[in-house]
């Protein structure tokens, strides 16, 4: 119950536990579901950072929903669901999402889904500038690195979160609710950005200002309903005693501070963004939940030391479905990247695992993680280097553990599972020093192995 404090795990009983959940890879590792598991115990779910390049899928009683910037908690009727300041909005992707959960019977409406007056607005020509960089830069070679692009979605993130930094070409969405500034901004802005596209090689037809104000302004209409203050709303839901469950899109390794720069995101995805996206202080987090795939996935550029680029890496990539949520991209495959992990989850101050996609595992005669890496010069490290250059070169260092047959997985608890699978997990755990809560045997919400103190919370 909201106010009460849920079990004796928890140093302090009279307060309400809040939780984060966070990729500690480069994304898709389950995030989606996770939340949507931990919903029912929690009150109010709040996106932080990014945009629609995030795609979190939730299968739940056989249907299967893919959300980019709704919160998964949405499929709860009785959840408030927030999109907080830290994050860069589509709106007509949302009002497209939106309308998408309404025609399968899903509630969205004002009071159950919330958007910060302050959350950064991408515009048509971020999507442009995106793709025409990442074009122009895909015909650019450095040495053996190969292309400079970095692979993005093309949702316009980075040049909407530049915008975001550059403060005068910015718009936010409550400018969306003001039609005099919004046109007044509007003519500004085109004659710029029709300026800074044609640099790019984009032939455009120059942006018509008022055309686009119009298009906002009524955008900003059937919007209005859920944009406000975000920040206030979060602080008096604490204060009421409800519990907060953050929603990290993309992956504390895409960071853009502390990712493998520069292929990363353009936000602070680890959980260091909880704080700046949503103006909830970090102390409020007492539980932070790491999303970890039993393997590692990667998509678009950059470095991956466990890469598998043969028949292994194959037979994961079917085995897992590893294919984009968002641009149904082919994911990038390879073992557990245990170096990797526990830099994210120092990062994050995981207090918990959630392994997903174990189940894919089965079937492999033996598995490996990777536990160390031998840097260029034969010296062995355990330490990440968020880097994409740093990392050149380095090349893990594996133990290898037997695999198990079965591939059918009983849905009941971690005990229950065939005893090398349990090897698997309690070897994480050794590596790790944090313990795993959840164990994801399949995509439904059900297929879920917990245990304390996540059954409780
Ligand atoms: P997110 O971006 O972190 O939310 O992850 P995605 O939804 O992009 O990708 C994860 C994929 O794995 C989705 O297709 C999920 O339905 C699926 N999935 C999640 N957990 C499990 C699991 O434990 N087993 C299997 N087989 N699939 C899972
Ligand atoms: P979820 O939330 C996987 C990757 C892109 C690209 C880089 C930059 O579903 O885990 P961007 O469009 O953000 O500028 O792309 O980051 N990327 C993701 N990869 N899952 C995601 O989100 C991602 N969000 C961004 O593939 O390499
Ligand atoms: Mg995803």
């Amino acid at each position: 119950m909201p106010g009460q404090s849920c079990c004796s795990n928890h140093a302090s009983p009279s307060r309400t536990t809040h939780t984060a959940v966070v990729g500690l890879q480069w994304g898709d590792e389950g995030k989606g579901k996770i939340v949507d598991v931990l919903t029912a115990r929690h009150d109010v779910i709040v996106r932080y950072n990014g945009g629609a390049n995030a795609g979190h899928t939730v299968v739940a009683e056989g249907q299967k929903y893919a959300l980019h910037l709704i919160p998964s908690g949405i499929l709860y009727p009785d959840k408030t669901c927030v999109i907080g300041n830290g994050t860069v909005v589509d709106p007509e992707k949302v009002l497209e999402e939106m309308e998408k959960l309404r025609s399968r019977g899903i509630r969205v409406d004002g009071r159950n889904l919330l958007i910060s007056d302050r959350a950064h607005v991408v515009m048509p020509w971020h999507k442009d500038q995106d793709a025409a960089l990442e074009e122009y830069l895909s015909g650019v070679t450095a040495g053996q690195r190969g292309s400079l692009a970095i692979g993005t979605t093309r949702r316009g993130i980075g040049p909407a979160y530049s915008d975001k930094v550059r403060r005068s070409t910015a718009i936010r969405m409550r400018d969306l609710l003001d039609p005099a500034y919004l046109r007044e901004r509007m003519h500004v802005i085109c004659r710029l950005r029709t300026a800074e596209l044609e640099a790019l090689g984009v032939a455009v037809a120059p942006l018509d200002p008022d055309a686009m104000a119009a298009r906002y302004t009524e955008i900003g209409q059937r919007l209005a309903p859920h944009v406000t203050d975000t920040v206030y709303f979060l602080h008096d839901s604490i204060a009421a005693g409800r519990s907060l469950l953050f929603e990290g899109a993309n992956a504390a390794l895409l960071d853009i501070d502390h990712g493998t720069y520069p292929y990363v995101t353009s936000s602070n995805c680890s959980a260091l963004g909880i704080p700046a996206g949503t103006g909830v202080p970090g102390g409020n987090v007492g539980r932070v939940l790491g999303i970890m795939k039993a393997y590692s996935t990667r998509v678009g550029g950059g470095p991956f030391p466990t890469e598998l680029l043969d028949d292994t890496g194959n037979r994961i990539r079917e085995r897992g479905r590893e294919y984009g949520t968002t641009t149904g991209r082919p994911r990038r495959c390879g073992w557990l990247d245990l170096v990797a992990v526990r830099y994210s989850s120092m990062l994050c101050g995981a207090t918990g695992i959630a392994c997903t996609l174990f189940d894919v595992l089965a079937g492999f005669d033996e598995l490996k993680i990777c536990v160390a890496y031998r840097r260029p010069d034969g010296s062995m490290t355990d330490r990440f280097v968020p880097d994409a250059r740093g990392l050149e070169g380095y090349e893990p260092v594996y133990e290898t553990l037997p695999g198990w047959p079965e591939t059918a997985l009983p849905a009941s608890d971690r005990a229950a599972l065939p005893g090398n699978a349990q090897a698997y997990l309690a070897r994480i755990e050794q590596h790790l020093g944090i313990p795993i809560e959840m164990v994801g045997i399949g995509p439904d919400r059900s297929q879920t192995l917990v245990r304390q103190p996540a059954a409780c919370c």
